[in-house]
């Protein structure tokens, strides 16, 4: 939803906020602000924009923003309390200027609060749930003047209902940054000369390596002091849990990195595979010191472990494309190799996922899986049942996130439940997790953004490997979960018996040929063709796609990619059931795009559908096997694809209708990776 940045350095603070900003502009764009303080304590300075983030870099420049300032906190927003006007952005100051904090998330009980702190005399002037925290933790700063800063936060938000991360800064503290989160990511970057707080690690990419993910109601105060040995300027943080039953440990520094030695890695989630970035998430158990806060607000400092960072600059940069969806479409086969890199073994077909090793006794024991997901995800999730139910022949139900974990679902401790998210921050997901881990179930995570929530709350997973997908709507994700899918598919198989080695072998070459395959097919031939096909339908107002078995959810994958970026409607059918019902929409205004690869086992049956539509005068796309001339005759377009199994063609026939939402889109001149009232990573209900 909305990105946080803030920065307690040496280095150009209104600088590093901007370009945090800008790089984390895809999770809320409707507008920003900032605010900064210079060491020597002067006035805490905000500035705040609607709109995008160049509005809010414009307007730094023209009023000569501090700019020897050393620590600040900068947020780009997606409203959900108030419009997104200039007064509703962030940062948010207490009526006496005194303090400024960034939010993500959402204060539940905002008004019950605003109405006391109203009635206490505290003004406000935004309709924010954020100003309303702001005055909350001045107001205990009042009434406990002795209290630290992160001291005073944390006991405000025991007062506080609801979900947030926040960053706060207090004029009449310099050299103090403190955040916290419950519900909404929050990450620590340390270096030598900076200690930085970000939603989001691609903010954080380029200043340090270094970075620890604060856990659910983490604390963490930032510090820099003069070194009197050395004489230099020395940076280090604490991290305290609120959670009232939280182990007691001993705090961080920059120099000492409070990280990985020493670490006593005892709860791992998604365990450490041999290829890289899957990491486990480890409290320290060490008992060091309590905390002796009179209102135990906080209750013990902890450990969190240092993680590497292996994002770099060219994986959150748009590489000379003119959009991040089209380098993230473009860059698929690449992503895919990386994404089965170390797990499927090029010579012999064989897929080892070292993250379901725990778990893969018990999965194999399912009675049942349900695998949940929002959005695009949860098309993966349709792939993911289909593959499933016909290779590992264990069922599958598939259920939104959102649905599943309000309907009181009957769980029993033997069905597995399987969270997808790209994100991996979710909220629903999130919570299908946290109803599944109740009952008992085992909870298995595919999740691309390494740290993140579900990654850590889930029993064991796979990640994607797929790098930061910057585009708001979901591309090499959906392409990503359904490798993982159907890597995580020929191991069950194998694991249930339902396929012999040999077999899972030979379908496990055909999986490591799909990237080659997409290669050959993103060539210029097929761009220009389905460029061609945008400016022919980019006035139409409404689409169908269709398609059967695993090329339904990809028939409704491109209907939504549609509609999100190109704000056409569209509807995704399964093929059959076109007649009974959406055919009464079709006539020659109707473009009606057709998933008919010949691999399909019912192509036949496709192919009379197709018959169908032209015989209503609808124009009619074809996307089908290379080679394939049956249809040409009746349809406007065809677009060729490679030829690979049915398991796997979703991979494949779903690159065609991402371009051809991405080239609609932009001949209608739309803000392709912005989309209008959408964010990239939902935190919200
Ligand atoms: C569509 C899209 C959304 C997400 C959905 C779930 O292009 O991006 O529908 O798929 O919000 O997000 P994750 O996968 O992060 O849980």
């Amino acid at each position: 939803m909305c990105g946080i940045i803030a920065y307690l350095g040496d280095g150009e603070t209104v600088a590093v906020l901007l370009e945090g900003l800008k790089r984390m502009e895809y999770r809320g764009y409707d507008s920003s602000g900032m605010c900064v303080i210079t060491r020597d304590g002067a006035k805490l300075e905000i500035e705040k924009q609607a709109g995008k983030v160049a509005n809010l870099e414009q307007a730094v420049a023209g009023r000569n923003f501090k700019s020897n300032a050393s620590l600040g906190i900068a947020h780009t927003r997606w409203a959900t309390h108030g419009p997104p006007t200039a007064i509703n952005a962030h940062p948010h100051a207490s009526s006496d200027g005194k303090l400024a904090i960034v939010h993500n998330g959402i204060i539940e009980n905002h008004s019950s609060l605003k109405k006391k702190l109203s009635a206490m005399g505290y003004e406000f002037v935004s309709d924010t749930d954020t100003e309303v925290l702001a005055a909350l933790i001045r107001h205990v700063q009042s009434l406990e003047p002795n209290l630290s800063l992160a001291g005073a936060v944390s006991l405000a938000l025991t007062q506080v209902r609801g979900a947030y991360g926040i960053a706060v800064v207090d004029e009449s503290k310099p050299d103090v940054l403190v955040g916290a989160r419950r519900g909404s990511p929050l990450i620590l970057g340390v270096s030598d000369d900076s200690l930085v707080l970000a939603s989001d690690a691609t903010a954080v990419v380029g200043l340090t390596a270094k970075v620890v993910y604060l856990e659910e109601e983490d604390i963490v105060s930032c510090q820099r002091e003069h070194d009197q040995e050395t004489g230099k300027t020395k940076y280090s943080f604490s991290v305290s849990s609120m959670k009232r039953d939280s182990l007691l440990v001993e705090a961080g520094e920059t120099s000492a990195a409070g990280g990985d030695e020493g670490a006593d890695q005892s709860a791992g989630v998604f365990s450490s595979e041999d290829e890289g970035p899957m990491m486990s998430h480890k409290l320290d158990s060490r008992i060091m010191r309590q905390m002796t806060l009179s209102n135990k607000a906080i209750s013990g400092e902890v450990i969190r472990q240092m993680h590497e960072l292996k994002m770099n600059l060219q994986t959150i940069e748009k590489g000379g494309y003119r959009h991040f969806m089209l380098k993230e479409i473009m860059e698929q086969p690449r992503v895919l190799r990386d994404c089965m890199r170390g797990r499927l073994d090029p010579l012999s077909g064989k897929v080892t996922l070292g993250g379901l090793m725990p778990a893969l006794d018990r999965l194999a024991k399912a009675r049942r899986i349900i695998i949940c997901g929002c959005g695009t995800s949860w098309h993966a999730a349709l792939v993911g049942e289909y593959l499933i139910e016909t290779l590992a022949k264990i069922p599958v139900e598939v259920e939104y996130a959102s649905e599943f974990r309000y309907r009181n679902p009957v769980l029993f401790k033997d069905d597995v439940v399987i969270v997808i998210s790209q994100s991996g921050e979710t909220a629903d997901t999130l919570e299908a997790v946290r109803v599944a881990k109740k009952h008992g179930c085992l909870c298995v995570g595919i999740v691309n953004i390494v740290g993140s929530s579900i990654a850590r709350e889930t029993d064991a997973g796979i990640y994607l490997h797929i790098g930061p997908e910057i585009g708001v709507a979901s591309t090499k994700a959906f392409t990503g979960q359904v490798m993982a899918l159907s890597m995580f598919t020929l191991v069950l198989a194998v694991q249930t018996g339902a396929l012999l080695q040999d077999e899972a072998n030979r379908l496990g070459l055909e999986l490591a040929e799909i990237p080659d395959k997409i290669a050959r097919m993103l060539n210029e031939d097929t761009l220009n063709k389905i460029q061609n096909m945008a400016s022919t339908y980019r006035y139409a107002h409404n689409f169908l796609y269709l398609g059967r078995g695993t090329n339904f959810p990809v028939a409704l994958e491109g209907a939504l990619k549609l509609k999100e970026i190109s704000y056409i409607h569209a509807e995704g059918y399964a093929a059959a059931e076109m007649k009974h019902g959406p055919i009464a929409l079709i006539d020659e205004m109707m473009p009606v795009v057709i998933l008919a690869p010949k691999s399909d086992v019912i192509y036949e049956k496709v192919k009379s559908g197709v018959q169908e539509v032209v015989a209503r005068k609808g124009s009619v796309v074809i996307i089908t096997d290379e080679g394939n001339h049956d249809l040409d005759d009746l349809a406007e377009f065809v677009i060729e694809t490679p030829i690979t199994s049915e398991y796997f063609s979703a991979m494949i026939t779903g690159i065609p209708l991402q371009l051809l939402a991405y080239y609609i889109a932009d001949y209608r001149g739309c803000e392709i990776d912005t989309p209008r009232n959408l964010a990239k990573s939902v935190t919200v209900e």
